[in-house]
């Protein structure tokens, strides 16, 4: 299964490289094909929180206010125990970092690039990918918090392209959604609700995380949501309890987070009977297992559009005869790196598809 997803994670780096954002219907793509996971929800709900506990490491930016202007595209790999972890951009090719620090100025700095230094949004995706012994292999989108209002220095459309920037990601019928919505606001505001049944009316993908639990008024508790009993998604609810401000603030690392976080769901009387299936190491482990069912079930339709694609090319190709070095120019390169790259995903997935046989 291992050798699927890290397929899939090629698949996705390679379809950006040529231009193939899977914001845009430049080409019928392979990316709409693919399962990925996004993360949504509202401003500061705790989509980064997530994220990080998700990953183990501590590595977004975060912040009050909009800080994340474009999408992130997150690939985790697995490595064997032991392994030194490190991060690679996809925009800094052979550069490995592995202090994380590092990285999250390199995500700032890139989305600086692309927007300059305003509050403005891009839906061009930075590619990151993690290496560590310490995380589930996984594709995870971040995307820009979904806001009300446009603050100084923004246009009144932000909201609205936001929203359709979210939109465009999480419409897509392979998306598997995050949705993150804190505890201690009403269910029913919860913009990450709102959107995902839009676009999920039967809940068949959406998956939602209930953060902030520990925020909640004395007295009240998040049980009927947990169970299923206040809004009713297909998958249960997860819960969750991420760092505060206060421990970020005073650098409480995340083996000590998630160390916490156990003992909260087991020793709060209310939630002792959930715990099994609260926290964010499940939310982890249920994310890769869920994953792993989507690209299983995809596989017959993903090698017949790979095979669809390669027959295309190939009558393209004849078409317009071996391409000329003076002529060559962008739309004839990227034509024979698409033939190239997909013979040979064609047959890193004929191996693919092989194993999964060989395991079942
Ligand atoms: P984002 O804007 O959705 O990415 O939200 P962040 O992850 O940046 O979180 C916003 C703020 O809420 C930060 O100060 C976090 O420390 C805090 N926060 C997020 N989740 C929790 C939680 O479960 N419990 C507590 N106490 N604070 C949280
Ligand atoms: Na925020
Ligand atoms: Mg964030």
């Amino acid at each position: 299964m291992d050798n699927l997803i890290s397929l899939v994670n090629k698949i996705q780096r390679a379809c950006t490289a040529l231009g193939d954002h899977g914001d845009t219907s430049a080409l019928p793509t392979l990316w709409d094909s693919l399962p990925s996971i996004a993360v949504v929800g509202g401003q500061s709900s705790g989509k980064s929180s997530v994220l990080e506990s998700v990953v183990g490491k501590d590595f977004l930016p975060r912040g009050s206010g909009i800080v994340t202007r474009r999408p992130l595209v997150l690939q985790l790999h697995k490595l064997e125990e032991g392994s030194r972890e490190y991060a690679e951009f996809l925009h800094l090719p052979r550069k490995r970092f592995t202090d994380f620090g590092a990285v999250r100025k390199e995500i700032a700095d890139e989305t600086d690039r692309e927007t300059g230094k305003t509050k403005q949004i891009s839906s061009v995706p930075i590619h990151l990918s993690i290496y560590s012994p310490n995380v589930v292999n996984l594709t995870l989108i971040d995307l820009p918090g979904l806001t009300k209002v446009a603050v100084e220095g923004q246009p009144d459309s932000i909201v609205q392209e936001i929203e359709n920037m979210v939109r465009s990601y999480i419409e897509k019928p392979n998306c598997l959604i995050l949705a993150i919505s804190p505890a201690n606001q009403d269910l029913a505001t919860s913009d990450a609700i709102k959107i995902s049944r839009e676009v999920d009316p039967t809940g068949e993908r959406t998956y939602g995380v209930l953060t902030k639990i520990d925020l909640m008024d004395k007295g009240t508790d998040a049980v009927d949501i947990l169970e299923g009993k206040a809004y009713r998604l297909k998958f249960p609810w997860i819960g969750v309890v991420n760092r505060s401000q206060a421990d970020i603030n005073k650098n409480v690392d995340m083996i000590a987070a998630r160390r916490r976080e156990r003992e909260y769901f087991s020793s709060t009387p209310e939630y002792k009977h959930l715990a099994h299936r609260m926290g964010s190491e499940h939310l982890a482990k249920m994310l890769s297992k869920q994953l792993e069912n989507v690209i299983k079930a995809k596989i017959p339709g993903i090698q017949s559009l790979i095979n669809k694609t390669i027959l295309e090319l190939e009558t393209e190709l004849s078409r317009l005869g071996k391409p000329i070095a003076a002529d060559a120019g962008g739309k004839l390169y990227s034509i024979m790196e698409i033939c190239r790259l997909f013979d040979q995903i064609y047959k890193e997935h004929l191996d693919g598809v092989y194993v999964y046989k060989f395991i079942l």
